[in-house]
């Protein structure tokens, strides 16, 4: 059997070490292209010659990235991601079948979510700096116990479901706000769902864990913001669409909203990912909001654990070995949702 070819598009360093190893199946030979580039309409032509590609969360297919990959031949794009408010399935339904890695490791993910509001809120990043200059002072560390105050969870699924149940185990008051709630697992662990205003307002910490979608965009503006509690701190490991970023600055520079946890931003896709740190950062937005002490930025890492790192390349191979060998898509994600 010839192997399949797949061009595999916005290599990271790591993905390498996780892929290769699994790339040893006799009976389903795969060569893969790793390639720098990430997918855009200046880089789709790059598929050319390959009958599938495999893309990540800043990879973009708009209807012109899709006319061009159908052009070329692509039958099939595997996301290495659970997201996919990158890819505009309408332009490709038909044509090109979609099929992603619907759960890695929701634990990476939630995991990462509360660290991102213990570092805040205890503040272990500027300690760290501090005690290596030799600086030992406490002054201006002090945070608060998460014991008794209340956390709001926007969505549980399974990332927002581990969340919530880590956050209990603090002894926090959860609120939780879904379309479609699950009432017995919120039941069993003493989880109370609300509208999203009640959340909003009692919550001294909101995190976000639902999929950026046209509805869900900027769910996190001037209203929402004005309708918390003072004080609150927001978490976002969800996408960055879903806070509309100018408003936060906004209700950050008015001393309203007491700090963001953000492992994702609204424009990532021209830092996040890459080392830019010996270059002018030309996003206004971002430069900003890397200036407010009580802001914690990161480059969307909350996947980044072997567990899940692992998990994304076998479940990857295995979406390609069943679409090539069986015809079947497992993991085809069916439902239209327009990028940006
Ligand atoms: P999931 O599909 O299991 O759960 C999403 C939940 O959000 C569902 O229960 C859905 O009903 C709910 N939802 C949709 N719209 C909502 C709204 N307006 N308000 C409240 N709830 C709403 O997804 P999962 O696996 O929990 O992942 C959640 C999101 O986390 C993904 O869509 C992805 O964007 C993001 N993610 C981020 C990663 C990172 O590295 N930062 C890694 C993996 C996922």
């Amino acid at each position: 059997m010839e192997p399949v070819r797949i061009a595999f598009f916005d290599t990271k360093s790591y993905d390498k070490d996780y892929f290769d190893p699994l790339l040893k199946d006799p009976a389903f030979p795969l060569k893969i292209k790793y390639l720098n580039a990430r997918l855009g309409p200046d880089t789709a032509a790059l598929a050319s010659g390959y009958e599938g590609i495999c893309i990540f969360v800043n990879d973009r297919i708009d209807a012109a990235v899709a006319d061009i990959l159908y052009r070329e031949g692509v039958k099939i794009v595997a996301l290495r991601s659970a997201g996919y408010n990158n890819v505009n399935l309408e332009a490709l339904r038909g044509r090109i079948s979609v099929v992603r890695v619907p759960s890695y490791s929701p634990h990476a993910v939630a995991e990462y979510a509360v660290s991102l509001l213990l570092t805040l809120n205890r503040k272990t990043h500027k300690a760290y700096s501090r005690v290596r200059d030799g600086n030992f002072s406490l002054a201006g560390l002090e945070g608060f116990d998460l014991y008794k105050k209340t956390a709001g969870i926007i969505g549980t699924g399974q990332i927002g479901r581990i969340t919530a149940e880590i956050l209990r185990g603090f002894g926090m008051e959860v609120l939780a706000s879904d379309p479609y709630p699950a009432a017995e697992w919120a039941e069993s662990r003493g989880i109370l769902y609300t509208g999203r205003e009640e959340l909003f307002r009692r919550s001294d910490i909101i995190s976000l864990h639902c999929p950026l979608t046209p509805e869900n965009r900027r769910l996190i503006n001037k209203a929402a913001l004005s309708s918390m509690k003072p004080g609150a701190i927001i978490i976002n490991t969800g996408r960055g669409g879903l806070i509309d970023t100018k408003d936060l600055i906004d209700a950050l520079k008015s001393n309203y909203i007491g700090g963001a946890g953000l492992d994702v931003y609204e424009e990532e896709d021209r830092y996040f990912f890459e080392d830019h740190s010996g270059q002018v950062i030309q996003d206004d937005t971002l430069a900003r909001l890397m200036t407010f002490p009580n802001v914690l930025i990161t480059s969307h890492q909350a996947f980044l654990t072997r567990e899940a790192l692992s998990a994304i390349a076998e479940t990857t191979l295995e979406n390609l070995r069943l679409f090539f060998e069986k015809n079947e898509v497992p993991n085809e994600i069916k439902a239209a949702t327009p990028a940006k």
